[in-house]
């Protein structure tokens, strides 16, 4: 039986309704909990059998590392070694925030199957006062992947953790919907000079050079990261729709009209879907399924709503999906990060 606490932060005293959570928590159990980008599964971090139940109940691969979660900036000394001036910057600046930065662990004191046999630990402090104030009660570091079952996609409400997780967890501690919708920015610091983004994601390349013009920021490239992955999390197949999804770039007008012409091939024997932006509303008529990631001005929006979108697809047994595509600068580069992913890098350009 999993357990769900409503809360509502507009609520006086809303803190109180998160103790028995937080003790569940402190005890050992898996209780998932939203943060700003997506909801987390957690544990805590220094208890082998807590984090072990991570994995289980997520059917994760244990050469997976989790990331640690903190509610204070002191917590960082007692889990991180040789914690750079670069790495405080960036701390400074980002946290809390969407910014997940790998340092050098402090041997002992976390469970190993937290780091999965690395020598380094991915640390953030989310900017989420629910996630917060559920680790300040429980006082514990929180090691905590996203909520969902291993392969799909990340979840940006609770219910998505529920129909995933439930009867294999503790708890849900029902926040309403994540903001940013996509998993947090995974960064390593190389010497002082480099910062490499492993993951991109809400804090972006450009507020991340912003913040260290000294330094030298980049991107570790798909291929690279084939061959010798520095974020374990990179090799594997991420989520994939049930139906075969592909990514249409090029003019708007040549790809709505290759999307217009698929659908007049397919949608009188398959169920087609498209996922699209609101520019291209009058398109699409045929496909069973047509949903909107909002404004291609608003990437920001975009990328709240992509996870919730594909998860839908799957509810309505979609079997080919066309999607439009959007820049890869700011926030639209995790946006496609994770849309070729799903795509199983799947580009037709037109
Ligand atoms: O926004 C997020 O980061 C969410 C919320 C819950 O905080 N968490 C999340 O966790 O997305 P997860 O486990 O789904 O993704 C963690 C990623 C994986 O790609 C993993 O390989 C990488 O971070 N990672 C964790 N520890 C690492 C380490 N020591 N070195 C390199 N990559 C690491
Ligand atoms: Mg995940």
């Amino acid at each position: 039986h999993t357990k769900v606490w409503n809360i509502n932060i507009a609520e006086p005293a809303w803190q109180k309704q998160l103790a028995e959570a937080a003790e569940r928590l402190a005890a050992g159990k898996q209780i998932a909990f939203p943060t700003e980008t997506v909801y987390g599964l957690g544990a805590d971090a220094t208890n082998d059998a807590a984090v072990q139940g991570i994995f289980s109940a997520k059917g994760r691969p244990a050469d997976n590392p989790l990331i640690v979660h903190i509610f204070d900036i002191q917590q960082v000394e007692q889990l991180a070694q040789q914690v750079s001036e670069l790495a405080i910057k960036l701390m400074d600046a980002f946290w809390p925030g969407p910014l997940t930065i790998v340092l050098p662990v402090k041997q002992g004191v976390l469970s190993s199957y937290v780091t999965a046999g690395l020598d380094t630990v991915g640390i953030r402090m989310p900017d989420h006062p629910i996630a917060l104030e559920l680790m300040r009660q429980a006082r514990v570091p929180v090691a905590a992947p996203s909520a969902n079952t291993s392969g799909r996609p990340s979840p940006t409400l609770a219910a998505h953790v529920y129909e995933d997780l439930q009867g294999k967890i503790s708890g849900i501690v029902d926040g309403g919907a994540t903001g940013v919708g996509l998993e947090s920015t995974v960064v390593e610091l190389v010497d002082q000079q480099l910062i490499r983004v492993l993951r991109p994601g809400a804090v972006t390349l450009e507020q991340l050079q912003a913040c260290c013009p000294e330094a030298v920021v980049t991107m570790e490239s798909e291929l690279e990261s084939k061959q010798a992955p520095r974020s374990p999390g990179m090799k594997y197949t991420h989520y994939a729709p049930q139906g075969k999804l592909a990514i249409v770039k090029g003019e708007p007008q040549a790809v709505a009209h290759y999307i217009e012409q698929q659908l007049a091939r397919f949608a009188a024997t398959d169920r087609c879907g498209v996922l699209r932006f609101d520019e291209h509303e009058r398109h699409y008529q045929q496909a069973a399924l047509v949903l909107s990631l909002g404004s291609i001005h608003q990437l920001e929006q975009a990328a709240a709503r992509l996870y919730q979108a594909l998860r839908q697809f799957d509810e309505q047994q979609i079997q080919y999906i066309w999607s439009e595509a959007s820049e890869a600068a700011g926030i639209g580069a995790a946006l496609m990060n994770r849309l070729l992913k799903a795509a199983g890098h799947t580009v037709i350009e037109v």
